[in-house]
């Protein structure tokens, strides 16, 4: 089967292209390098031993979107591309709902002319808003509370899939809501690499340990959860990457939605002490005043996925924090 990736040069993008490979899936990226960089190719490469075909090219690009899909005769599309910087998305709304909202308009649209009817979507944890509970399941309300731009867009894909779907009988979407994701390969070869500047607590705690963020700011240690601070559901790339591989075996005709997460909470102090454990260094850090929009803890109930896909996480955080390290090495290394 030929998958189109868009995002694929990206962090979840360029996992899951190693894993699709890895199980005989024929893999090609699209992607306008605004986050990420081509030589992730070379990466996929030297890990698979294959370099999957390149397009690059912008979602927002019609017309280099309509002759890729005429070369490529995908049969699915996994669609990662978009902005995903929450604080950005509060400055700039018109960006992030024109790049996620009106490029997600424009693949379906060639989608639909090229005969491609299956699609799976990076959604997100964020689409449930404020629930007042922490065990977040699929079929709660989605779309209230939704503090910033970038969450809506991602609700509001949600619903035009939905639309596409009851519109046509035979259009496949799987809309995978992922949790936080951490960590990087095994081999340390790839992993997050932002070309922006990083606001999810992970990048920062990278970028603390080599010494480019002086310390981490701790948002609020004040929350009811196990020691004040934030509570989040932190799952391993490779495992978030293996249920895309889940879900492509899947595909059935209407929606289909997915969590995908680990069903365990860790707060941020058990975060840095996780990091400090696996690298055998202090991490500079200071209690601040919470951030707006924040919630005091969420994980999944990933059971649904289980169930259904057959798939559940195999990592822990401290697999991520090994690898992340590794990664850390191998970029100080170059
Ligand atoms: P990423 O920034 O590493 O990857 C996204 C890729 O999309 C980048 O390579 C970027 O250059 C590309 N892109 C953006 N706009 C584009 C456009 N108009 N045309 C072509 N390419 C474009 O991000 P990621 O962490 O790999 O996230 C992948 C997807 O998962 C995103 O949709 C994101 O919103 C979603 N998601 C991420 C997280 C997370 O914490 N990382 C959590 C939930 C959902
Ligand atoms: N945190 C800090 N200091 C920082 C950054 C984060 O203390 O410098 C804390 C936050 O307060 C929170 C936890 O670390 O308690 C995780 O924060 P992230 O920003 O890494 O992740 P969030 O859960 O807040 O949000 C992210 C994305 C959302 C997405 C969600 C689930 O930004 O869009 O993951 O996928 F919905």
């Amino acid at each position: 089967m030929k998958i189109l990736l868009t995002g694929g040069t990206g962090y979840i993008g360029s996992h899951t292209a190693i894993e699709l490979i890895k199980q005989g899936y024929e893999v090609e990226i699209m992607d306008n390098l605004f986050n990420s960089k081509i030589t992730v190719l070379d990466k996929i490469e030297e890990i698979t031993g294959v370099k999957p075909k390149f397009y690059e090219v912008d979602l927002l690009d019609k017309e280099g979107m309509r002759k890729m899909f005429e070369e490529g005769k995908y049969e699915l599309v996994i669609h990662f591309a978009g902005l995903k910087a929450v604080g950005e998305s509060v400055e700039k709304p018109l960006k992030y709902y024109e790049n996620n909202v009106g490029g997600t308009i424009n693949l379906l649209e060639c989608m639909k002319e090229f005969g491609v009817h299956k699609i799976i979507f990076s959604s997100s944890a964020t689409v449930y808003g404020d629930q007042g509970v922490s065990e977040l399941t699929e079929e709660m309300q989605t779309g209230v509370g939704i503090t910033n731009p970038y969450g809506e867009t991602k609700h509001v894909i949600e619903e035009i899939l939905k639309d596409v779907a009851e519109a046509d009988p035979k259009f496949e979407a799987t809309i995978l809501r992922y949790f936080n994701p951490v960590g990087t390969h095994e081999s340390g070869l790839i992993g997050e690499d932002p070309n922006d500047i990083p606001n999810n607590l992970m990048p920062i705690i990278m970028k603390v340990s080599t010494g480019e963020i002086e310390k981490l700011k701790v948002y609020g240690d004040d929350y009811d959860t196990v020691d004040g601070t934030g509570v989040r559901d932190y799952i391993h790339v490779v495992d978030l990457a293996k249920g895309h591989v889940a879900a492509v075996k899947k595909m059935q005709p209407g929606i289909s939605i997915y969590n995908l997460g680990t069903g365990k909470g860790t707060s941020v102090l058990e975060m840095i002490k996780a990091f400090e454990e696996a690298s055998g260094k202090k991490l500079p850090y200071e209690i601040v005043g919470r951030r707006a929009g924040d919630l005091a803890e969420i994980y999944a109930n990933p059971s649904k996925a289980e169930r259904e896909l057959g798939w559940k996480t195999e990592k822990t955080v401290e697999d991520a924090m090994r690898d992340t390290i590794k990664y850390l090495d191998y970029c100080a290394s170059k």
